[in-house]
């Protein structure tokens, strides 16, 4: 039995769904961003409840993530944001991925090879406005898009970009982005790509209601319940998807001058109670929440003391009455009117809340409640299913 527990609430990831077609207005469409495996929520149980809710889209990062999909039976079209590498041309074509492109060379292998196996493969181009990551320069969009219009096995059905700063409200550089977007997409207009998809709004932009008059958007983090940034609007509006329990395995009374943990960089000033949690960073649960972090247990919050180990986590529960081991501990969630959120967490660590539920999801065991029929169900969380398959197909 596994003492350390990932609770992903998909009655939670419903309500955010939600919430995100309120945002983006009724006849707005959503590509559900599920990298990552779904930013450690589990992408075939995230993606399978976000299909039966009217999904248009997913967004993986390679292909062998979007082949997972489909052979969980998940049809819905899928965007592999990363582009393609040579190797993953037969799956792209075979399982009826639309992949980001950016390059010419790779474009050409995939038209000739989907043109060799009677296909006409569906691409969206990706536009670099100013991420200074992937995508054809946008000032080198027009050029490029001649070259791909020579291409019969590829047929452009998008055109997309990303923001950098769209979390911030009043950044400049949002609107800078979207006005060369703009550009691009009237220039493949005039060249005769007529109604393709236009994206450019993550959950910054849709919280901060930029780039609203495209009509696909493309949520990552406010489908899982954080904000990108807590400087946005709606900030509260989201209910977090996952949480993270364990449970208390020892508790002693300790006396003054009594050092915890390596490096004793915690040593009581007066008789203490600690609590020890079989807890680590093995867990996900970052080493840099030493002397830092806090959990919640009977409602209360109790400070980590010295450092985080591996496997194990001290925690100061002198002023929680009763504290015992067996003792629930809530270390991402909420516990009575205690409530510890990835955004605290983050911000702890200096990070953000993306990495937080990453680390945290990938690393446990994973229970599933909220579904269809609200049953629980269980699976270990393993980056490793998705992401180790190989691209089992032939050509
Ligand atoms: C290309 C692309 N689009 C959309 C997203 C979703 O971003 P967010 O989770 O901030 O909504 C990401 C996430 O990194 C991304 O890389």
């Amino acid at each position: 039995m596994a003492s350390n527990i990932v609770t992903i609430d998909l009655s939670a990831l419903r309500h955010n769904f939600k919430k995100v077609k309120e945002w983006i207005g009724p006849s707005a469409r959503i590509l559900c961003v599920v990298k990552s495996d779904a930013y450690g929520h589990g992408m075939l149980p995230v993606a399978k409840v976000l299909e039966s809710i009217g999904t248009d889209y997913f967004g993986v990062f390679e292909a062998e993530e979007g082949l997972a999909l489909r052979e969980a039976g998940i049809r819905t079209s899928t965007l592999v944001l990363k582009g393609i590498d040579a190797d993953e041309i037969p799956a792209v074509v075979e399982y009826d991925l639309t992949p980001g492109v950016f390059d010419l060379g790779i474009t050409e292998q995939l038209s000739d090879y989907a043109l060799k196996h009677g296909k006409v493969v569906p691409i969206h181009i990706k536009v670099d406005t100013g991420m200074g990551r992937i995508g054809v320069p946008w000032e080198a969009a027009a050029a490029f898009i001649k070259m791909l219009l020579h291409m019969k096995g590829v047929i452009p059905t998008g055109i997309f970009s990303h923001f950098s700063v769209a979390d911030e409200p009043s950044h400049p550089f949002t609107d800078v982005q979207l006005e060369r977007f703009q550009k691009v997409v009237a220039v493949a207009h005039d060249l005769g790509i007529k109604n393709p998809e236009i994206h450019i709004a993550n959950s910054g932009a849709i919280l901060n209601q930029k780039g609203l008059d495209n009509h696909l958007f493309r949520p990552g983090i406010i489908l899982y319940g954080s904000p990108p940034s807590l400087i946005c609007p709606h900030k509260d509006d989201m209910e977090p998807v996952m949480s993270f329990r364990s449970k208390v395995i020892q508790v002693k009374r300790v006396s003054p001058g009594t050092s915890i943990s390596y490096g004793r960089t915690y040593i009581a000033e007066a008789q203490r109670v600690i609590a020890t949690i079989p807890v680590g960073y093995d867990d996900g649960y970052s080493r840099l929440l030493s002397n830092k972090g806090a959990v919640l247990i009977r409602g209360k919050r109790a400070p980590i003391v010295g450092t985080v180990c591996m496997n194990l986590t001290m925690v100061d529960v002198t002023d929680i009455e009763g504290a015992s081991p067996g003792d629930e501990v809530v270390l991402l969630g909420k516990q009575g009117p205690g409530c510890i959120t990835a955004e605290e967490i983050a911000e702890q660590i200096g990070t953000i809340s993306y990495e937080v539920y990453c680390n945290i999801g990938k690393s446990n065991k994973r229970v599933y409640m909220g579904g269809i029929e609200g049953q629980r169900s269980e699976v270990r969380g393993q980056r490793s299913e998705v992401r180790g398959q190989k691209l089992k197909v032939g050509g």
